[in-house]
């Protein structure tokens, strides 16, 4: 069984993939029935599925990693672009087999796409038994029951107010040693080519104290690094409820806490926990958060911020709320505040309805002023009901939009090589997180930066920490001798 199948369409320089496939590992404690559960998209779908595992272990499902033994196969699915949603059909269409020799087996679609076609998909793929959109995932065993009578299921609610703030997630697919908390669900922003406002609904951030709560407990389990999680983590914004207030004073935080707030609160759980986030908003990340980061050494010198387009004229169509001019400000106040070798990586589109051959190379001309440490790259895919959709003509050739794609893939390689060389010979405290992908003498981790190092540490372990001096170097990985 493929476990791991990777999206050609998305290609990042340092070989990291965002659209690929997490299946739920085996947790054998003897509950009645088994859970697989397959989570395609961003982190924050993987989160989720981490939720939907918790909320599941309460009513008597155990995991399993072998889609075979299954009682309940769930896809927790993406919607980002249209080849997206086509892995997720090509996977029901297999999971299709699969029922024919075990008729009682329950199929459960989750997460964007399920919240974009609701039960229109229960229509289109006959094999579907369930439908549980992002914000509905309390109401699982109500909707497996359902299903266990007989009938299908659907819940597409989405809310306002639901965060999970109170579920603990069973982590899945974890080293033991790095783990992503969700700080806020949704998104408010309307870029117009994007379907998330409409599959995952209104942003609402997670009361801070939770939060906080999530971190220390990881801490305590010997965790040694979070990422806090949002679509615009620069939008985070908690009001305290009465109920709160005194904590909150205790804490010498005021009634309202914005992102840079929280992660001080979060930085302050143990130095020895490191602290990352995704993603920044260039319209909303403040000097506030940059000073923030350079107070404190374990939040990592990092920062995703995607740009989209070099081009201010295609940015103002994509909607995005700011211009070329002002992105390369903010990139100049993240080297002022963070210098040099603060690690800086993006999100870019190409093709973007109307796009000219001369607003495409600008975007290659901002890539060179930024000069990214990697970058995750895509061509334009028209999603239903988005501003884009209804408002442009998707009208850049397929053709023309593949061959812009691989010049900014071109552009990116040579960049990331080229940072990656500034840092030969130079120290950095690496948190070492298993061993290598290539070998097992050796050992990997990441530096604060965010880049993937590569060492041989006789007598270590995962979750420590240790300096590492870069000898060598490849596109998308350091590699280096302990100091
Ligand atoms: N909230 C994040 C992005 C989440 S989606 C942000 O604002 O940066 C991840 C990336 O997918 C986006 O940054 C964008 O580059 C890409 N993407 C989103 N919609 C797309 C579409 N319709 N076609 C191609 N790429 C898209
Ligand atoms: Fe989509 Fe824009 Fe929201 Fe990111 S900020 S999730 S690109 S609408
Ligand atoms: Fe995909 Fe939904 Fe994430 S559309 S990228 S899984 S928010």
């Amino acid at each position: 069984m493929e476990n791991l199948i990777r999206d050609l369409e998305v290609i990042s320089a340092a070989n990291e993939v965002t659209c690929e496939v997490k299946v739920s590992p085996e947790n054998a404690t003897g509950k009645s029935r088994k859970l697989y559960i397959e989570s395609y998209g961003c982190q924050m779908n993987f989160s989720d599925s981490e939720i939907v595992a918790s909320i599941l272990a309460k009513e008597g499902f155990d995991t399993t990693s072998d889609v075979e033994k299954a009682d309940l196969i769930f896809l927790n699915t993406c919607s980002i672009r249209e080849k997206a949603e086509q892995t997720v059909r090509n996977r029901l269409n297999h999971v299709n087999g699969l029922k024919k020799k075990k008729p009682e087996l329950l199929v459960g679609v989750l997460g964007c796409m399920a919240e974009r076609l609701k039960s229109k998909l229960l229509e289109e793929e006959k094999i579907v038994d369930l439908i549980a959109g992002p914000d509905a995932y309390r109401d699982l065993p109500q909707l497996i029951a359902q299903v266990d009578d007989g009938a299908k299921a659907v819940n597409t609610f989405l809310s306002r107010e639901e965060t999970y703030a109170d579920i603990s997630p069973v982590r899945l697919n974890s080293n033991g040693v790095t783990a992503f908390i969700s700080i806020m669900r949704g998104c408010d922003n309307m870029c117009s080519f994007c379907v998330v406002p409409f599959t995952r609904g209104r942003e609402r951030s997670r009361d801070p104290h939770s939060i906080v709560d999530e971190a220390e407990a990881l801490f305590a389990q010997g965790y040694r690094e979070v990422t806090l999680l949002g679509q615009n983590v620069d939008s985070y914004k908690w009001s305290a409820e009465e109920n709160n207030k005194a904590r909150m004073e205790k804490m010498a935080v005021g009634a309202t806490i914005n992102f840079a707030q929280l992660l001080e609160m979060v930085a302050n759980v143990s130095p020895d926990l490191r602290v990352r986030f995704s993603t920044s908003h260039p319209k909303d990340i403040t000097d506030e958060v940059l000073h923030t980061m350079a107070r404190y050494e374990n939040i990592c010198n990092y920062i995703h911020l995607p740009v989209q387009s070099g081009n201010s004229r295609i940015l103002e169509l994509m909607n995005r709320g700011y211009s070329r001019e002002w992105y390369l400000d903010k990139i100049k106040s993240i080297r002022e505040i963070l210098g040099d070798d603060c690690g800086i990586s993006s999100d870019m589109i190409t093709g973007f309805c109307t796009e000219t051959e001369e607003e495409h190379r600008e975007t290659l001309t901002l890539m060179d002023e930024v000069e990214y440490d990697f970058s995750y790259m895509f061509f334009y895919s028209e999603r239903p009901g988005t501003l884009a959709a209804k408002k442009f003509k998707d009208d850049i050739d397929l053709e023309v939009k593949k061959r812009r794609l691989q010049e900014i893939i071109n552009k990116q390689n040579e960049h990331s090589l080229k940072r990656n060389q500034l840092d030969v010979g130079k120290t950095f405290k690496v948190l070492i997180e298993g061993n290598s992908k290539r070998s097992k003498a050796q050992m990997q981790g990441r530096n604060s930066a965010n880049k993937v190092v590569v060492f041989e540490a006789p007598g270590r372990k995962k979750g420590e920490y240790v300096d590492v001096k870069i000898t060598a170097c490849t596109g998308g990985t350091l590699l280096g001798q302990i100091v």
